[in-house]
């Protein structure tokens, strides 16, 4: 662990078909997980396996999506860094006394049960950066 990080959990790629996303990387061989829906988000994930940390494919369930306007504006591609923490409220309160612009003041629910919060590019070198809290139970 450093300073309360405790490694990447995942990148996110945003995707337009997850079907066949999926497919892409089942074909360079990567075990791919099921499908899991986050409707509160608008989103579909799959998780790949790389044998040390995860890719995060994410489509968009509906036009509203908050990556639907990533996806025209920029296509498909790189979307986020996921970060693993030990203690998300106080990671929280450190980078808000630090004065880092955050995009979720408090978690919200995240794929597998996790909590999570996004750190805006702007105070992250250009990069959309999630903090993940695994469940007690490591789910
Ligand atoms: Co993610």
């Amino acid at each position: 662990m450093a300073n309360g990080f405790c490694g990447i959990d995942h990148i996110g790629i945003a995707v337009r078909d997850l079907a066949a996303a999926k497919a892409a990387y089942l074909a360079l061989g990567f075990p791919v997980s099921e499908g899991e829906g986050l409707p509160e988000r608008g989103l579909e994930v799959v998780f790949v396996d790389t044998g040390a940390g995860r890719l995060e494919l994410l489509a968009p369930m509906r036009p509203d999506s908050e990556i639907s306007r990533f996806l025209a504006q920029r296509g498909e591609g790189l979307h986020h860094v996921c970060v693993r923490v030990a203690d998300l409220d106080a990671k929280l309160a450190e980078l808000t006394a630090h004065g880092a612009r955050l995009i979720d003041a408090t978690p919200r629910p995240g794929a597998h049960g996790a909590r999570v919060a996004f750190v805006h590019p702007k105070s992250a070198a250009g990069v959309l950066l999630e903090l993940a809290e695994q469940p007690p139970n490591g789910a």
